[in-house]
This record gives C-alpha cells, sequence and structure tokens, in this order.
C-alpha cells in the first residue's frame, strides 16, 4: 500500500503483523514465496503483503520430491537472500522438517535462528494440536507465529502423499478444531493447504486471525502460491489449484535459445557490449609478438 505523505511524497508502507490482523474482514491479503534476492525486490515493487521463504524450496530449488530433505542452514541461507531484497513485504521463514518436531528448546532455538540469521520476521510451521506447545514458546520469545494445517507436505509419508484433508467429518472438526487452538496459542495467521472450499469459510469465521489459503478456496482472508508454479515455470508437476498468471517458462527457454543462436552466428556480442582500447596500445601489443 502507497500512502501520500504531506501531500506530495510516497511513502510506502512497511507490512508487520498489525497489518496481516487489520486486514481481517477488510480487504484480502497476498502472498509468495521467494529465495532470493531479485525475485523478493520484484516481489516487494508489485507491493506484495508478504513473502514465504518456503520449504517447498526443496522441490522447486533443489530439485527434491518433497520437503523433507531442507535443513535449518538452507532455510537460513534463502532468507537472508529475501530479506536483502526487501523493504516492506512481511518475511515468513519455514521451519524445515525436523526443526521443531523433536523438543520446545528445538523450536525455539531454530525459530530464533530464523530470525537472527535470517533476518525474518516471523515463522511458520505445520501441524494442529501436535505443535501448540511449541507454537506458545517461539510465541513467548516474541517471535510471531504462522500455523499450517490442511496438507502440511512435512507430514507427506503419513498422510500417504499430496491428498485434499478434510473430507471426512471427523477431520473436517479435527481442522476447525486445530485453527481454533492454534489461534489460542498465538500465532497470528494460519496457511490452510488443501481443503475443501466450504470447509475452509467455517475455518476463516472460527478464528479471528487471517487464513491465507493455498488450494482452500475463495473464502480465505488472502491467498498464497508458490512463484514457480503462478509464473509457469515449474513443469514437473501441475496443482490443480494453481493458477498460471504467465508462462514464463517458455519465455526464458525461448530467451536461452535465442542467445545460444547468436552467440553461433556472432551477432552477440555486438560493438554496444563491448569496451574500447587506445588502437596505439594495440598496434604496439601486436608488435610484441
Ligand atoms: O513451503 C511452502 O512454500 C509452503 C506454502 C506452499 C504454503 O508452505
Amino acid at each position: 500500500m502507497s500512502i501520500t505523505f504531506r501531500g506530495f511524497v510516497e511513502v510506502n508502507m512497511k507490512k508487520t503483523i498489525s497489518t496481516f490482523l487489520e486486514a481481517k474482514g477488510k480487504r484480502k491479503l497476498s502472498m509468495l514465496t521467494a529465495y532470493d534476492y531479485s525475485m523478493a525486490k520484484l516481489m516487494d515493487e508489485a507491493e506484495i503483503d508478504s513473502i514465504l521463504v518456503g520449504d517447498s524450496l526443496g522441490m522447486v530449488i533443489q530439485g527434491y520430491e518433497d520437503t523433507l530433505s531442507v535443513t535449518m542452514e538452507d532455510i537460513i541461507y534463502h532468507t537472508k537472500c529475501v530479506t536483502r531484497g526487501v523493504k516492506n513485504a512481511l518475511v515468513i521463514a519455514d521451519m524445515p522438517f525436523m526443526s521443531y518436531q523433536i523438543s520446545v528448546y528445538d523450536a525455539v532455538t531454530n525459530a530464533g535462528r530464523l530470525v537472527k540469521e535470517g533476518g525474518a520476521t516471523a515463522i511458520k510451521l505445520e501441524g494442529g494440536s501436535s505443535v501448540l506447545e511449541e507454537i506458545r514458546a517461539i510465541v513467548k520469545a516474541q517471535i510471531p507465529v504462522v500455523g499450517h494445517i490442511g496438507l502440511t507436505p512435512q507430514s507427506i509419508n503419513a498422510f500417504g502423499g499430496f491428498k485434499v484433508q478434510g473430507k471426512s467429518e471427523e477431520d473436517a472438526k479435527r481442522l476447525i478444531e486445530d485453527a481454533k487452538k492454534i489461534e489460542e496459542a498465538g500465532a497470528f495467521c494460519i496457511v490452510v493447504e488443501c481443503v475443501p472450499e466450504e470447509l475452509t469459510k467455517i475455518i476463516t469465521e472460527s478464528v479471528s486471525i487471517p487464513i491465507i489459503g493455498i488450494g482452500a478456496g475463495k473464502y480465505t482472508d488472502g491467498q498464497v502460491l508458490v512463484y514457480q508454479d503462478m509464473l509457469g515455470m515449474f513443469g514437473d508437476f501441475a496443482p490443480k489449484f494453481v493458477k498460471k498468471y504467465a508462462n514464463t517458462g517458455e519465455i526464458i527457454k525461448e530467451a536461452i535459445k535465442s542467445y545460444i543462436k547468436e552467440i553461433e552466428e556472432e551477432i552477440f556480442p555486438a560493438k554496444e557490449h563491448t569496451f574500447k582500447i587506445n588502437s596505439e596500445i594495440i598496434g604496439k601489443l601486436y608488435g610484441n609478438n
């Protein structure tokens, strides 16, 4: 958001957790994943509300089949890259698999590293009732927490694959209760992934913190997507819930093909891409040979 300052200066507003809390019921929040400086800078300039340094980087950056191999060092490295490119967006760093599941001590220590070393403003962790103690302890350490329920990719082996969650009455009730408990534990926002739209509506209405959906329909307080998916850069698989806003994969491939062709045909580099030197010096250099 931009505001006019004293009638003539445009000032961009830094997004905080208050921005999120105040947006509920008033305007929809936007979130995208990013993992590097250049992309984070573009997103920030486009005035995205929030950037998530997701452990999805295991798949879209590192090429693994799931997110389980991602380490604390990976997330810290990419969070550092992202925060250098961001002036206004709220940067949230994902807690990778096994960085918070073993003990509350680990959870607080690792959340602290994402803030101190990575420069994140908030952290996200997956799970419902099983991670309430961890959420409480991280919030107590003054680190803002985003919950994540529904299809939580770190539980892929327990779920038996990437599947829509909350379809049975029991599972649906559990997700509603999990959202309430995560709010009570002190989280300021919850990501709900791959859940039927009508169930997400009930979840969104059941809590006073914003619900950010991914594959969860339109009755949320905002949306998040993995940027490679929405920009058409990731061809390995395309989830049903992704909308492609551009086909940059094809654009990039075409540009690279042109580059290769112009090298082969000696069109690139042209005069405007080259540096000059005094011809007398060049003459002397030839004379030395
Ligand atoms: O890791 C990630 O990118 C995520 C989003 C898909 C919500 O958790």
